[in-house]
């Protein structure tokens, strides 16, 4: 890709650092990465330390709010920045149950302003919105944003959501997402913005913070703390391996059509109690229970507990991805068992991260509701 600068907005948290790394070290990428994120309890520099040392002034930080239009514009003005790939969410399912606020706040108004301060940007000059007859010296402005299956609702025991699935959110949080997916397509109808979006399923792998299911149980785990399972257990989700969301991200950026959305998935359907059992069976071969002075005597899988359900817990998920198979030639590369394998090596080789984030600015919010 010959562009010079991309605008990456909550590029401290899980999926965005992810992303940074893959882009500097897995692509033929040459230019700069400018990481605008909130630092809220979600987001950490920490995840990204070695990348600001190893690529010097290629890797630009800056804490800001995607909510501020103003700073956005002047970051895209002073950077000259080609592409805006949009991570910066509040992303997590529970907290938007109890409170929605921030999830309004940041999804929806987020999304505007940024939306509106690319606009403006790439109006500002000629080349970038494709109206110069020397363009092709330049690439013109694209704009991704990246969504999530939820907006779908939930699926009965058969079928897939496939990019024309009527949106059907339930929760604050999906409602959001849902709400940011109409103003982006509304920007390019309206505007003629070239936008993208993905919608991806269920990602893990490390630097995931350990609210979310896979983390949490594996950290759990590890302590000999309970592993809580909501209701029956027997909600479906549709995994996928972080690294190979941002593939398919930058399969997007470099060659998506302006316009289209495009579902990612990773075609592996998993019950939540089948995933925890996996977890559980990992860790025996890792960090067998017999040599864990946590577990005092029991297996992993003694822990796992049956807990309260999640009000409006949609029931399954599944990803048809043949679009950017067909048109993009994505297609997810780890399979489940190695990437799980894969993630709870990495939690067990990072103490220092862990202890980060379960300690400092971090530690209320893994409080009451969240550290059981
Ligand atoms: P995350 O919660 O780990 O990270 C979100 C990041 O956004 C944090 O670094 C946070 O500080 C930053 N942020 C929050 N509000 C901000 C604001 N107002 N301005 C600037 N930065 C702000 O989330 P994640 O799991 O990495 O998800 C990233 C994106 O991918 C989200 O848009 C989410 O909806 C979407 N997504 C996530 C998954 C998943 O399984 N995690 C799956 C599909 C889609
Ligand atoms: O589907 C994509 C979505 O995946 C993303 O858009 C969200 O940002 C991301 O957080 C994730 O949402 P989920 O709600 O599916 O993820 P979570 O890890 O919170 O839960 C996964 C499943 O496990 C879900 O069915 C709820 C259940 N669960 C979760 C937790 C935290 C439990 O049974 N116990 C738990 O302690």
């Amino acid at each position: 890709m010959t562009m010079k600068a991309i605008l990456v907005t909550g590029g401290a948290g899980f999926i965005g650092s992810n992303f940074i790394r893959h882009v500097f070290e897995k692509t033929r990428f040459a230019g700069k990465i400018v990481n605008l994120d909130k630092l809220t309890y979600a987001g950490n520099p920490g995840n990204l330390a070695d990348i600001g040392e190893k690529y010097g002034n290629r890797y630009v930080f800056v804490k800001g709010d995607i909510c501020d239009q103003r700073a956005v514009l002047a970051l895209m003005r002073k950077h000259r920045v080609a592409r805006v790939v949009n991570f910066a969410a509040e992303s997590h399912v529970d907290r938007s149950i109890f409170g929605p606020k921030d999830f309004i706040e940041t999804n929806i108004h987020g999304t505007f302003s940024l939306l509106e301060a690319a606009r403006r940007y790439w109006l500002d000059d000629p080349e970038r919105s494709g109206n110069s007859p020397s363009r092709g010296s330049r690439p013109a402005l694209r704009f991704h944003h990246v969504s999530t299956d939820e907006v779908y609702g939930s699926l009965g025991k058969t079928g897939k959501f496939r990019e024309t699935t009527p949106y059907d959110p339930r929760s604050p949080y999906s409602a959001s997402k849902a709400s940011s997916d109409h103003l982006v397509r509304a920007y390019y109808h309206t505007y003629g913005l070239p936008v993208t979006i993905s919608n991806c399923s269920n990602n893990y792998g490390p630097y995931h913070f350990p609210e979310k299911l896979i983390p949490l149980a594996i950290l759990n785990a590890v302590e000999g703390k309970p592993i809580p399972v909501y209701g029956d257990g027997l909600q479906v989700r549709d995994w996928l391996y972080v690294e190979d969301h941002c593939a398919a991200i930058w399969c997007i950026m470099e060659g998506g059509r302006p316009g289209r959305t495009y579902n990612v998935g990773g075609n592996c359907e998993m019950k939540n109690l089948d995933v925890v059992r996996g977890i559980c069976a990992g860790l025996e071969n890792l960090f067998p229970a017999a040599e864990n002075p946590a577990l005092r005597g029991r297996k992993y899988a003694d822990l796992i507990t049956f807990v309260k359900d999640r009000p409006g817990h949609d029931r399954r998920y599944a990803i048809d991805f043949s679009r950017i198979k067909r048109e993009l030639g994505w297609r997810p590369s780890v399979d489940f068992k190695s990437g799980l394998h894969k993630t709870a090596a990495w939690y067990l080789d990072n103490p220092k991260w862990v202890k980060s984030v379960k300690t400092g600015r971090y530690r209320r919010w893994l409080g009451k509701n969240y550290s059981r």
